[in-house]
């Protein structure tokens, strides 16, 4: 993706009139028009109002499990790098030399005590505290008199690790973090207390997949936001746990929306099934929910099991699917015992993915349409969806 998107005026991408249109009450609200998923200028104002002012997801921690793990990663155009240091804390840098601007990490990597950069050598250690300038005050003299090594440290970046899903605040500008999630946690405490994030365990075998899909990254938020498409594009999982099974979810202030269901059955073989989550309510053994956190994470919570499904937009009409799963305990995330389940378990919400992907990828073909409009919601069915469309228009206005 182009770093330097040019800046015109939102007002000559698009008709401004149009995302207040999205703001009006269901009935006679129009979703955000096509410029938002077809437009490349649009891009420059998304990428900073929608993505780099928020909480915005770049990956989860258990991608990086050990000490001196370092991976790379691109968000909109922004190089980053993302670390675990020696006290096995999380830490995002911008991924570029202090000295000539050079991209530090191209590759995911174990480092042993620095980041070291490929051109001249300048070496950060892993909290980024620039600790070592070779020559550079002539050969074979490290140090420079007029040289502040202090004011070169690499440049970090507000991060947040929650339920193993690592956010960033590119900006610094959103509220705190414990903040932001407190409505979600609250929400979820009949689910899982804090404490219950600790037995959260990604599985090392079944526990990761990527889909690479040719539409706008919000096309698959919005479609997870509803369960009006089962019938149609779901009929197996409609058979089990049909839109009456269903309910809305939108939750205030406006952060996160999805959709529960009541019909949630435990995957088994003979006698076998995953661990439980120990603090669930037993009047609600048989809900699971299913919410997209904006912009760009979506997560299913299940007795059982949970799921982080995160979204890379690579350009206008592309995006990267991760899925990652997660287990309680290790002996349901990794036992042998319980392998074959997790591979059926992987592969059902692949399925249920892949399908997804027809209908969201023939919303981008149709948003090529001149005399489409954002077009309208169902009043009933499409409420959450609704949420996430005002919550972009009004992160842009
Ligand atoms: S650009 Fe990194 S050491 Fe020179
Ligand atoms: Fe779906």
């Amino acid at each position: 993706m182009d770093q330097n998107l040019k800046n015109l005026p939102l007002s000559k991408i698009l008709d401004i009139e149009k995302l207040h249109n999205v703001d009006k009450p269901i009935e006679v609200a129009n979703g955000l028009p096509n410029e938002c998923y077809t437009n490349n200028d649009y891009l420059a104002h998304e990428r900073e109002k929608v993505f780099f002012n928020k909480w915005t997801v770049i990956g989860v921690a258990s991608s990086i499990p050990n000490p001196g793990d370092a991976k790379p990663h691109n968000l909109l155009g922004i190089p980053l790098i993302l670390v675990r240091d020696k006290n096995m804390k999380i830490r995002v840098f911008h991924n570029v030399c202090s000295h000539r601007g050079f991209k530090l990490l191209e590759k995911l990597c174990t480092l042993k005590n620095v980041i070291r950069c490929p051109y001249h050598s300048w070496s950060y250690d892993l909290s980024g505290k620039l600790i070592a300038t070779p020559h550079i005050g002539g050969l074979n003299n490290h140090t420079s008199e007029n040289f502040d090594k202090t004011k070169s440290n690499l440049k970090e970046i507000k991060t947040k690790v929650w339920m193993d899903i690592i956010f960033v605040n590119i900006n610094s500008n959103e509220i705190e973090f414990d903040e932001y999630i407190k409505p979600l946690e609250n929400r979820w405490q009949k689910f899982i207390k804090k404490k219950d994030h600790n037995s959260l365990v990604h599985s090392n075998d079944y526990g990761y997949f990527s889909l690479n899909v040719n539409c706008n990254w919000k096309f698959a938020i919005e479609n997870y936001c509803e369960s009006y498409h089962l019938p149609t594009i779901h009929p197996e999982l409609n058979k089990v746990s049909n839109i009456n099974d269903h309910y809305h979810i939108q939750g205030l202030p406006n952060r996160f929306a999805g959709q529960g269901s009541k019909k949630y059955e435990q995957p088994a073989k003979g006698n076998k099934k995953f661990n439980t989550f120990s603090n669930w309510d037993k009047d609600m053994l048989k809900n699971s929910e299913y919410i997209a956190l904006f912009p760009n994470v979506m997560i299913g919570l299940h007795i059982d099991h949970f799921y982080v499904f995160w979204l890379e937009p690579l350009t206008m009409n592309e995006t990267k699917e991760h899925m990652q799963i997660y287990y309680v305990g290790n002996e349901s995330a990794n036992g042998s015992d319980l392998k074959e389940l997790r591979k059926e378990n992987s592969r059902f919400w692949k399925d249920v993915m892949l399908e997804d992907v027809n209908a969201i990828e023939g919303m981008q073909k149709g948003r090529n349409s001149p005399v489409y409009n954002g077009g309208n919601f169902s009043p009933v069915m499409d409420q959450p969806t609704h949420q996430f469309h005002k919550w972009v228009a009004n992160s842009l206005i």
